[in-house]
């Protein structure tokens, strides 16, 4: 089934973001590892964070979910028992890094399995730091991805000192939490700092966990204690809705509740130096996590230069900034973003076919892409409504639903479901504002 956008002039209204994705997988899965119980208010109830649910469900962890809230009844750092079948992990990269990272301290067997697009996402980037750790990870194919076979160590894990070539949240917690099984403290020094929500939150449930800069350290066998968390809006999810507010001609969208940690909130950053009008309202602090409330209004932007540091503050939000990009005044240049080639799909290839298909002038790169932006948009149009292909990729199919809003005629989109992997009811609050 397609679903077909039509481009408006106003969109007008206030938001609440679903649960932060990163932050609703650390959640169950740090309190499943816990003592006692784990209250989540704000659960994304996304394909993704199912997926991590069920995983811990078949090792033996009690998990009552209604809608967005979840109870966990954690059984401790050794409490797992052995899973009956498989885990599937459905598409969930950040479900497969992490849980191998608590699987390798494990003193039984597992398999994960996944769907196509996951089978082809690389793992060797957490199989080969935990192999030094002394862990038995393999690639059921050998091809260095799921399904994964995750045996007992045969000697336990060993604490390492890695240097890792990528800057990734999700490699960073995998070793992370196969610290916490290791036999002495373990660090993981990245390039530039990713998403520092393991740290944050492991701290909270009692963990030594401590950051330097790009290196973050944790103490193993330490007494984690469930906890109470409110899971803020995903700021990857709020992106869209930014992207919409300012490039609308009449746009004025209130977003409620957004995780706006700077480790995450590169699109605030980009949006700002390409010259968006955005309040931020009531910042507080919530289960360790910066939040606030966002205030979005039609503004004229410019293109920038993208790269560097805030590459990872940024990652998945890569598409809409491009669609963004193609809208304003000037060239938007993205580079040092090569790890979006191992994303749900090859977002460099996925933006630029689609853009390209859209009218848009843009390069793809090793790295990124250049993008030439529209000298006019209230004059002609930035974009030309076509049939998008999503390649299944959640993240691809919301940046050009949001692109079809601001094109010239119709626009639409092949397997528009997938959103349900981080934003079920992303079309629906798409259809509310005004
Ligand atoms: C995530 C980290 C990022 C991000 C993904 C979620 C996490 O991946 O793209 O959507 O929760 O740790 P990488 O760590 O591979 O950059």
């Amino acid at each position: 089934m397609k679903k077909t956008i039509l481009p408006r002039d106003n969109f007008q209204g206030e938001l609440t973001i679903p649960g932060d994705k990163s932050i609703s997988h650390r959640g169950v899965m740090f309190g499943a590892i816990s003592e006692g119980i784990t209250e989540l208010d704000g659960f994304l109830t996304g394909a993704d964070c199912i997926s991590t649910i069920g995983c811990f469900r078949a090792m033996g962890i009690d998990i009552e979910q209604k809608d967005s809230h979840v109870v966990i009844h954690g059984k401790g750092l050794h409490g797992l028992s052995a899973p009956a079948s498989s885990l599937d992990v459905g598409n969930s990269g950040t479900t497969t890094r992490l849980i191998s990272g608590i699987l390798s301290g494990q003193s039984f067997s597992s398999n994960l399995v996944g769907d196509d697009s996951l089978q082809s996402r690389p793992m060797k980037r957490i199989m080969e730091p935990l192999s030094l750790m002394g862990a038995d990870i393999t690639s059921d194919f050998g091809n260095g991805c799921v399904p994964l076979t995750i045996k007992p160590a045969a000697n336990g894990l060993k604490a390492i000192s890695y240097t890792s070539p990528v800057s990734s949240a999700q490699v960073k917690s995998c070793i992370l939490l196969a610290g916490l099984y290791a036999d002495g403290i373990t660090s993981v020094t990245e390039p530039t700092l990713s998403r520092n929500h393991t740290e944050l939150m492991l701290k909270g449930f009692g963990a030594n966990i401590t950051s330097d800069g790009c290196t973050a350290t944790v103490v193993p066998n330490p007494k984690l204690v469930g906890q109470k968390i409110m899971v803020p809006g995903d700021i990857s999810s709020a992106a869209y809705f930014i992207a919409l507010g300012l490039l609308a001609k009449h746009g004025d969208i209130y977003i409620k509740n957004v995780n706006t940690n700077p480790t995450r909130a590169g699109i605030l950053k980009v949006a700002e130096l390409m010259g968006g009008n955005i309040a931020y309202e009531n910042k507080r602090l919530s289960s360790s996590e910066e939040v606030c409330d966002l205030h979005i209004t039609s503004s004229e932007l410019k293109g920038i230069t993208i790269e560097g540091d805030l590459i990872p503050t940024l990652i998945d939000e890569i598409p809409m900034i491009a669609v963004m990009a193609a809208c304003v005044k000037g060239t938007t240049v993205i580079k040092d973003a090569a790890e979006l080639k191992v994303k749900e799909s090859d977002r460099i290839a996925t933006v630029v076919e689609n853009l390209t298909a859209m009218g848009v002038d843009i390069t793809a790169t090793e790295d990124g892409m250049i993008i030439k932006g529209c000298e006019n948009r209230l004059g002609s149009a930035p974009l030309y409504g076509t049939n998008i292909k999503t390649y299944l990729d959640h993240r691809i199919a919301m940046a050009f639903a949001i692109a079809g809003c601001v094109a010239e005629g119709e626009t639409t989109l092949d397997h528009p479901e997938c959103v349900d992997i981080s934003y079920p009811t992303f079309y629906e609050t798409l259809d509310r504002l005004l």
